[in-house]
Parts: C-alpha cells; structure tokens; sequence
C-alpha cells in the first residue's frame, strides 16, 4: 500500500512538471457555451404536427435496439420546459448555446411544401427566451434526426438529398436568421455516414460499408456547400453571419516513431479530415484517401473508386465553404500500420489499413472508449492549423462521461474540463492555433442514442 502511495505522488508531481495548467485567462472575446441536440433533449415526438424521424422510427419499430427499450419520446422534455434549460443555462454562466433544430418539428415530410407553424414557434420561444437572457445561440441544422419521409426515398444516399437539405436550410436561415448568427449545417459526418450508413448500428442502420458510407459522405458535403451558397447569396450581408460544419475527430498518436505509424498516423487523420474537411476547404477528398481507395478499389475489381469522386463543378462549388470549423474531440488513440492489410475487404475501417487502440496507461471514464488524454487535443489543434493554414476554430463538444450515474460528486469530470483547457490555452498561446471558443457536451444528462439514459459504455 505504501508503496504504491509514493508511486501515484511520484507521477502526479512528474506530470506537473512536464505539462504545467496554464492558468492565463482566455481572451476577452473567447466563448463558452455548452451544447445539445434535438432527439436528446426534446421528448414532444408527434406532438402539435411534428413529423416522424429516424430515431422516432427506429425507436418504436425496434425497441430492443436500444438499452431498457429507452425512447425519446419525453426525453428532457424540453418541448415544454425550455425555459427551465435557459434558466440552467443562465445560471452556468455561459456565452451560448448550441443547441440543434429538429428537420420533422418544422417540416413534417422533410419537405419545404409545408412548414409546421407550432414547430416555428417553439424555436422562436426558445431563441427569445435566450437572448432576454444575454446567451448567444448557436444553431445546428442536422444532428442526426433525419425525417423518415425523406429516408423512404434513400435519404443520404438519394441523388435529391442536396436539394433538400438546401431548401430546408434555407427556410431556417429565412425565418431565424435574423436573431442566429452562429449556423451549423451537420454534427459529426463520421457518426452519419460511417456508423449510419457503413456500420449501420446508428439510424437509419443502413450497412453499406465501403459503398453506402461513402456516397453519404459526398452527398453530405455537397449538401453543406449548398446551404453554405444560399446563405452567402441570400441572407450574409443582412444577417452576418457565420455558417460552420463540425467534425467529429479524435487525435491519432503514432503508436512508435517508425515511419510506417507516422504515416498510419496521418492517414487516420486524412481519413476523416480529408474525407469532410478537404473538399470543403480544397474542393476535394486529400489525395491520401483518394489514392488508398482507388488502389484497393481496383484490386478488388471496380471499375472505379468506391469512394465516388466530385465533378469539377462539384470541386468549385465546395472549396472555400467553411466559415468556421466545429471541433468535436473527446479522446485520442495510438496508431499503427496494420501488418497484413486485407486486400478483399470492404469499408471505412478496413480502408484505412490503421490499427488503433489506447493505452492503459491514459486514464479511465465511465466509457471504455473515452481515456483522458488533454494533450491530444493540443496536438490535434496544432495539425488542424498547419494542414489548413489557421482557419478559425470553435471546441463544439468536448467533455467527460462518469464511472457511476446520478454522480454529482464530479471531481474527475472537474479534472478532464481543467486539463483539456488548459492544453487548448497552450495551442492558442504558444502554437498560435484559432481558437474563438468552448462548448461542454453537455447541459444535461439525455437520451444517449443507443445506449438510451445510461451511459455510453
Ligand atoms: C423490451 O422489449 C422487449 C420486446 O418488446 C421485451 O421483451 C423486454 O422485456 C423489454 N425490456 C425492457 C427492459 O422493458
Ligand atoms: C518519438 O520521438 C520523440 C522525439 O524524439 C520522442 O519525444 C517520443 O517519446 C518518441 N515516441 C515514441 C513512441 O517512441
């Protein structure tokens, strides 16, 4: 016992030295907010005209999906009590709000032939009660509740979906427009396509790996261009605002300094930046992916890649249509170069031809997939800058999930928010990275997708 008393102080006093909290105020005009989404919070599912969608149907038609049958049904209930959610929100502190707008709430079948006046409403209410209450919101046009009418007709991967989303963004912009200056078009592509459309345990379950996933991630930066035009034509200089896309990325650290995980390293960072970020900054995937697909694409028979490629129209319609980057980031992981690709296989996961795992010795969450690593995201940052050339960065999620449920007593959590913070400070300070701001996943305990009210394991 003593022993490894004197060890755990030894380790403390070894990483305080090594990595000291920066404890310099942020700038002036540094954000911090917290964040929510839609299905999470909501409950109101068919209540005054809202429409069904993909988590509603796929909730009540395959109820075992999720832990203890959960639904969001109720949820937070925050179709009745927003002013509760604002009144935490006030009594936190924080600069804003991110929060998602459900697509079913304000239009029923997806489409923009009939916008649900109650849903207008509600939205209305919430943003007012906000600004009355000095807190900013930031607007998230898609955080996976896709109508059901729209994915009846192949949803992502239909040839229509850019229309759509673009008409449904542009009702948005129209009537909120005037008091939301902070837009986001979609939260965490990897989560839609690659677990929606590849993996398929995510709504609308569709498994398509390797195919499927691939075509929702085109459709889906496409459709971000789309909404990202109608709002620099149509409403940018009236309403001047901002109109971002957040990636969901983890920080991936060669797991040796072998050139060949180096490189495995930079490939999984090329296969979720170079894959959503790229085209929306350069008009295209990064040449890594595209090259690693085509290859394995023509050795397995294709006539050509299966990650589908932009026309040149499509490549001068995407560059340059990112405002801001929204950065989900939670954990890292260490890379290595996987030892015998498998030549047949199909998918994003085996694409990429990286083995990743976490070391134990970064320390527990209450997920086993999220260790504390605050330094990844110092690292991740700084790549994020040199691969750009400094865009402007926004933390939209970042936070911690606890060992044991109904924990208030949250001294890790405390520790984790302390940590990561500070290694972001260090990134503006000493890297020079653009940070303009901080968002805590989450304002409240909610509806964990399939995990339902407990945690994500
Ligand atoms: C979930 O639903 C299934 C099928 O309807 C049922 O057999 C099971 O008992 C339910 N489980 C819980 C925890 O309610
Ligand atoms: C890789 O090299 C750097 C710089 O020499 C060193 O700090 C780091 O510990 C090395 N990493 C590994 C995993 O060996």
């Amino acid at each position: 016992m003593y022993k490894v008393a004197v060890f755990v102080c030894v380790t403390v006093i070894t990483s305080i030295n090594v990595n000291a909290l920066n404890t310099k105020p942020f700038p002036k005009d540094f954000k911090f907010g917290v964040a929510t989404a839609s299905y999470q919070i909501e409950g109101g599912w068919n209540e005054d005209g809202k429409g069904e969608n993909i988590w509603d149907h796929l909730v009540h038609t395959d109820p075992t999906a999720i832990v203890n049958n959960a639904t969001g049904d109720v949820a937070c209930d925050s179709y009745h009590k927003y002013k509760e959610d604002v009144a935490m929100l006030k009594d936190l502190g924080v600069n804003f709000y991110r929060f998602s707008l459900s697509w079913s709430r304000l239009l029923p079948n997806g489409f923009a032939n009939k916008i649900n006046k109650a849903g207008v409403r509600y939205y209305k209410n919430l943003i007012k009660e906000l600004k009355d209450n000095g807190i900013e919101p930031m607007v998230t046009l898609y955080h996976w509740d896709l109508p059901q009418p729209l994915q009846d007709v192949g949803g992502f991967l239909s040839n229509n979906f850019v229309d759509w989303f673009g008409d449904y963004a542009e009702i948005c912009f129209e009537i909120f427009g005037d008091d939301v200056s902070n837009w986001i078009t979609f939260n965490e592509p990897v989560m839609t396509c690659q677990i929606g459309h590849g993996v398929g345990s995510f709504a609308p379950r569709v498994k398509s790996p390797g195919i499927g996933e691939y075509i929702c991630g085109k459709n889906l930066v496409l459709a971000h261009a789309r909404a990202w035009h109608i709002y620099d034509t149509k409403f940018r200089s009236r309403q001047k605002g901002s109109v971002g896309f957040v990636i969901d990325s983890g920080w991936y650290e060669p797991s040796t300094n072998s050139t060949a995980d180096r490189h495995a390293s930079e490939v999984m960072l090329q296969f979720v930046w170079g894959i959503y970020i790229n085209p929306l900054i350069n008009g295209d995937h990064s040449s890594i992916v595209k090259e690693q697909i085509a290859r394995r694409s023509k050795q397995q028979g294709y006539k050509r890649s299966r990650l589908p490629a932009f026309t040149e129209e499509e490549q001068k319609c995407l560059k340059g249509t990112i405002d801001i980057i929204g950065l989900n980031h939670y954990t890292s992981s260490l890379t290595s170069a996987q030892k015998n690709p498998d030549p047949n296989g199909i998918g994003y996961y085996v694409d990429c031809e990286v083995v990743s795992r976490q070391s134990d010795d970064w320390e527990k969450s209450g997920s086993s997939w999220l260790r504390v690593v605050p330094w990844g995201i110092r690292k991740l940052l700084k790549w994020i800058k040199d691969t750009y050339d400094n865009p402007k960065i926004i933390i939209t999620e970042n936070g911690f999930s606890d060992f044991k449920e109904n924990q208030l007593d949250d001294d890790k959590r405390i520790d984790y928010i302390k940590n990561y913070l500070s290694n972001i400070r260090d990134a503006m300070e000493i890297d020079g990275v653009n940070v303009l701001g901080y968002t805590v996943w989450s304002l409240m305990d909610n509806f964990e997708w399939l995990q339902g009210y407990s945690r994500m394991e």
